[in-house]
């Protein structure tokens, strides 16, 4: 996840490959509680991990659910007949709606001595109609703070089923999934009828209820959408298996880029034609805007048709979620895009009305928007720019409003003609639905190596490059290379090997170079799996390094290795000739150095604090011997680029460097 203030995203060129996608919230959590509520175990796969599910699976072990959880797989065992709990329990429900009223209702149902709190946001959000709903048929519920808030406690019910039980459908089709979920229990030799009060809204979600309810064994009968009934003698039973779709809102993303970007294609795994989900109907949208889809009944398959794409006018009211990802499209299309029924879009995260045409705006667009409804106009497309594009594209800095869906959204417009890079501020917000979104859009996305942003820091043996690339890649969500790691590692190897560090071997430690199976996990750097962190990282694996990299063909030979760390979206390359030979068009060089005595007491007091012993003098006579090597050899020797910015950090905190380098690129970057 990208837990950084912005995220910038260089100018996208194409897109190919496969991904996979998180479960969806809603089926997780259904999933979970009638696994848990009928006889027998069930075995969920792909559940998705999130607070959500989390919250659900706690309170369903206090129930004395047996729970084991592997991976994305859980085994769940239903509670079967051992619905009494004589015991008092209280849950902790966080801020999970989608546990909170599902888990009323079902508790209530059941009967107990039961106490549901959560955080105080969960205890400001409404919670009276369900319990209305619950107290008509014999429920026992007592608020405990606000009335119609959370926290409650739940008693022992004395049912009362024979008239059709009202439910108000037109706040949050929740509280119907939740009756829907409960009733069976108590519907072993009677039918149980419900009866919707007011419009229905958010249906797609009741269907999904309904259809996971007959995965479970309850087949209940639809009037319309104002009559369910529930029939007697039903029972919940386990599937065995089942699989959790993955969230066709947040495939709308990736289903938008085949359609979008140039290349072989996106193919999206966990959903497909044979989804239960509302905003799987999305597709039909993209197909209409000139996208080619393909499917199977668990997979997409997405390339570009029609391009630009075809402007189109759309009732939105059955994707409402999705449908935002339409108003992006939309700027790369050939005409105006109209999306109308949109009222809902004003009361969720944020106004997302607002919201989309704010941001649309500030990358140029024209855009017009009314209470349920918003008209978005395209921009230049390169040479296929249409007639009716208006304005041109503008680099943004993008306001995400808490929203995921919205920094989902606008990382598309990272696809524009005018190669443009896309800032999302507060990436992490993603994390609501789809923690790993942009390193899922990374994994797919290309972009022309010189758009991908290089930041170097070269300069002198403990100056401390190490620590403030890494703290400057952490703060900007780049890649981080270690480059005198890589000769380390090669000088390493070659002793390993029996080989001399001199120019005798010269061409078989380039050999060795060339193949180096190195790969670093966080601090760790491991050589064909195994760790040589420590081996490489002492004073003289410094000095072998030195003397490795005076050998030309080493050096030529780890050239690919070093440019294969540019990967999107941006890198931070820390050595001695980042920027005069390996990235020479690296949009910002620092030149790092601090006095020799400044060096070798932070290198003395790095190797005390390991617990190594350390003479300061010979420390500083080993840093200046090194660098007279680094600084005299004929090739790539060390010396600051002739672009480079000079940082003297001698008196200089960390921080205050890491702050100078951020101004420094901050000063450089495009963003209105
Ligand atoms: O940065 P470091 O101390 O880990 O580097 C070890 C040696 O590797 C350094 O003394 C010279 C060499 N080196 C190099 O020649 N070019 C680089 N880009 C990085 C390191």
């Amino acid at each position: 996840m990208f837990a950084t203030a912005f995220l910038d995203i260089p100018a996208l060129q194409g897109a190919s490959g496969t991904v996979t996608l998180p479960g969806s919230k809603s089926i997780s959590n259904r999933v979970l509680l009638l696994s848990a509520l009928c006889q027998g175990t069930t075995v969920v796969h792909d559940l998705l991990d999130s607070d959500d599910t989390q919250v659900m699976l706690a309170a369903l072990r206090q129930l004395g659910c047996g729970v084991q959880v592997e991976g994305t797989t859980v085994t769940i065992k239903g509670l079967g007949e051992q619905l009494s709990h004589p015991e008092a329990i209280t849950f902790f429900m966080g801020n999970a709606g989608t546990a909170m009223r599902p888990l009323t209702a079902a508790l209530s149902v059941m009967g107990g001595d039961f106490t549901l709190q959560g955080v105080p946001r969960m205890h400001e959000r409404p919670i009276g109609d369900l319990v209305d709903a619950l107290r008509e048929l014999g429920c026992r519920i007592d608020y405990l703070g606000n009335e119609g808030f959370p926290p409650l406690h739940i008693g022992q019910p004395d049912l009362k089923l024979d008239a059709p039980i009202p439910v108000r459908g037109d706040v949050s089709s929740q509280f119907l999934t939740a009756l829907l979920m409960a009733l069976p229990l108590a519907a072993q030799d009677r039918s149980i009828t419900i009866e919707v009060v007011g419009e229905l809204i958010s249906k797609p979600y009741i269907e999904i209820t309904l259809n996971l309810l007959a995965r479970f064994g309850i087949d209940v009968e639809r009037h319309g959408w104002a009559r369910f009934v529930i029939p007697a003698g039903s029972r919940f039973q386990s599937p065995g298996t089942i699989h959790v779709e993955a969230d066709a809102s947040s495939a709308s993303y990736f289903i938008a880029l085949g359609a979008i970007a140039q290349g072989d294609g996106i193919r999206v795994n966990g959903v497909g034609a044979d989804s239960i989900q509302g905003d799987i109907r999305f597709v039909e949208a993209t197909e209409r805007m000139g996208a080619k889809v393909t499917s199977g009944p668990n997979w997409l398959q997405i390339s570009r048709g029609a391009w630009p794409l075809k402007g189109i006018e759309l009732d939105c009211n059955h994707i409402p979620d999705a449908a935002m990802t339409l108003a992006v499209m939309a700027l790369y299309a050939d005409g105006p895009t109209l999306l109308r029924n949109i009222a809902s879009w004003r009361v969720k995260e944020t106004d997302r009305i607002v919201a989309m045409a704010a941001e649309c705006r500030k990358l140029g667009a024209t855009v017009e928007e009314g209470p349920d409804w918003l008209r978005v106009h395209p921009l230049p497309n390169g040479p296929f720019t249409p007639p009716a594009a208006k304005g041109q594209w503008q680099a943004a800095s993008i306001h995400t409003y808490d929203d995921h869906r919205v920094a989902m959204c606008f990382s598309l417009a990272a696809f524009n003609a005018a190669k443009l890079p896309v800032r999302i501020e507060d990436p992490k917000c993603v994390a609501k639905t789809f923690p790993d979104y942009f390193e899922a859009l990374f994994s797919v996305a290309a972009a022309e190596a010189t758009q991908i942003p290089v930041i170097c820091i070269d300069g002198p043996t403990a100056s401390g490059k190490g620590t403030l690339a890494s703290r400057v890649a952490a703060q900007l969500g780049y890649h981080y290379l270690d480059s005198g790691a890589l000769y380390r590692v090669t000088a390493h190897a070659a002793l390993q090997a029996g080989l001399s560090l001199e120019a005798a071997d010269e061409s078989r430690i380039a050999e060795l170079a060339r193949q180096l199976p190195v790969h670093f996990e966080g601090e760790q750097v491991l050589l064909g799996g195994e760790d040589v962190t420590d081996a490489i990282r002492s004073e003289q694996g410094g000095m072998n390094a030195s003397k490795v990299s005076v050998l030309p063909a080493v050096r030529e030979a780890l050239v690919q290795l070093q440019h294969s760390f540019r990967r999107l979206p941006g890198l931070l390359a820390d050595g001695r000739d980042m920027g005069t030979v390996i990235f020479p068009n690296a949009s910002l060089k620092v030149f790092l150095t601090a006095s020799a005595a400044q060096r070798a007491e932070r290198r003395h007091k790095q190797l005390i604090s390991k617990g190594f012993s350390a003479n300061i003098d010979s420390l500083r006579a080993d840093l200046e011997a090194r660098d007279a090597r680094d600084m005299s050899r004929s090739v790539a020797p060390l010396k600051p680029a002739q672009d480079a910015l000079q940082l003297d950090n001698s008196s200089l905190t960390i921080e205050a460097s890491v702050e100078r380098v951020m101004v420094w690129w901050q000063s450089r970057q495009v963003f209105s």
